[in-house]
């Protein structure tokens, strides 16, 4: 099992998140209200970091902001103004941020003054947070497999779920030295770079159609020290006849009219990293039918997909000519990831 716990997403729209009555969100988050990361190490990123990860500049302050806005001339007064807002732990999580104090230091030192800079970004993060805008997004990073990534609104906030899928894949490559893999549309670069750092010997291409992506999944290695060839380009198209042991992606799988759409941190993702088709299949159709000839015999393809959506998947598989289709369940016991290997004998042509 993973070592490092994976920490909630917040704020999915009613019904989301888990299994539930109407269905389970495609790209899943949990209630409104569970705390994301608690460290804020997307300080230290290059270029992405401040505007351009806050999306919106903090209100200019005017004179006495630290004290008019809602009361908020300590830290004290500003967790208490936030109260019926937001959660307490967001409230907290959101203070920290501005002010750079851990969640102990944000409790015992209550009294503690907030700079008019400081209660101004805070008022502007709440009522972002308050207006809806994902927790990740406001602090411009997720936690994944025990790793700080940045995030901004160019990419897919990393999901739990998707830890799966490196679980897989790790325990796929365990006996194959020095493995070729290749992440399709790697977004914030959650799974190329995880993947690198757990096997330094193996060589790790990531794909990525959006410009923007490229540019926070490459900070992202950067930054953790991963060694990832990006590329920019649509699926298999940059990568010529190489041949992989191992394919690993989470593309689009939500439906194009699918409500969940409009619903939760959805609203806030690109829709590019979410929408696939009427039926949430058309990239994952594209792949499974591709990826044959980009595989070294036996090697492997591990999808990432929507609650309902394994049956379909597997079906595609097998239809490519993979054997060994198989389906897993996340924690939540949904089946979350399809996957399979090329014959031995399967020369992909
Ligand atoms: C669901 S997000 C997954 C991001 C990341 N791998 C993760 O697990 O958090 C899907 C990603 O695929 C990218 N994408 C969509 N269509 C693509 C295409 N035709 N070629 C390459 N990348 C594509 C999107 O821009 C997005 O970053």
């Amino acid at each position: 099992m993973n070592p490092h716990a994976a920490l909630p997403s917040e704020g999915a729209a009613p019904g989301l998140g888990r299994p539930c009555a109407g269905g389970v969100n495609p790209h899943a988050a949990l209630p409104p209200g569970e705390a994301a990361t608690g460290s804020s190490v997307g300080a230290g990123l290059p270029a992405i970091t401040s505007a351009e990860i806050a999306g919106k500049p903090a209100p200019t302050c005017v004179a006495g902001c630290a004290s008019s806005s809602f009361g908020a001339a300590t830290v004290g007064a500003a967790l208490a103004g936030a109260r019926g807002r937001l959660p307490a732990a967001e409230a907290r999580l959101l203070l920290g941020h501005v002010t750079g104090l851990s969640h102990a230091q944000l409790v015992a030192r209550a009294e503690r003054a907030l700079t008019d800079d400081e209660a101004g970004r805070f008022e502007s993060l709440l009522a972002r947070r308050a207006a809806g805008e994902p927790v990740a997004y406001l602090l411009g990073e997720r936690e994944f497999y025990g790793r700080p990534f940045a995030v901004t609104p160019a990419v897919l906030i990393p999901r739990p779920e998707t830890e799966l899928l490196v679980e897989l894949a790790l325990e796929r490559l365990r006996d194959r030295e020095a493995p070729r893999i290749l992440d399709l549309g790697t977004g914030s670069g959650v799974l190329a770079v995880t993947l690198a750092l757990e096997r330094p010997d193996a060589q790790v291409v990531a794909v990525e159609r959006s410009p923007e992506a490229l540019r926070v999944a490459a900070a992202n290695a950067s930054r953790l020290g991963a060694a990832v060839e990006f590329t920019a380009g649509d699926w298999f198209a940059p990568i010529g006849t190489v041949r992989f042991d191992l394919i690993v992606a989470n593309p689009p799988y939500v439906g194009e009219a699918d409500a969940h759409l409009g619903q939760g941190d959805l609203r806030f993702e690109p829709r590019h990293a979410l929408a696939a088709g009427p039926d949430g299949l058309a990239d994952i159709r594209r792949i499974a039918a591709a990826a044959p000839v980009h595989l070294v015999p036996g090697g492997g393809l591990l999808l990432e997909h929507g609650y309902d959506q394994a049956a379909a998947v597997r079906t595609l598989l097998a239809a490519a000519g993979f054997k060994a289709v198989a389906s897993w369940r996340d924690l939540a016991g949904i089946e979350r990831v399809s996957g399979a290997s090329l014959p031995a004998g399967h020369g992909g042509a």
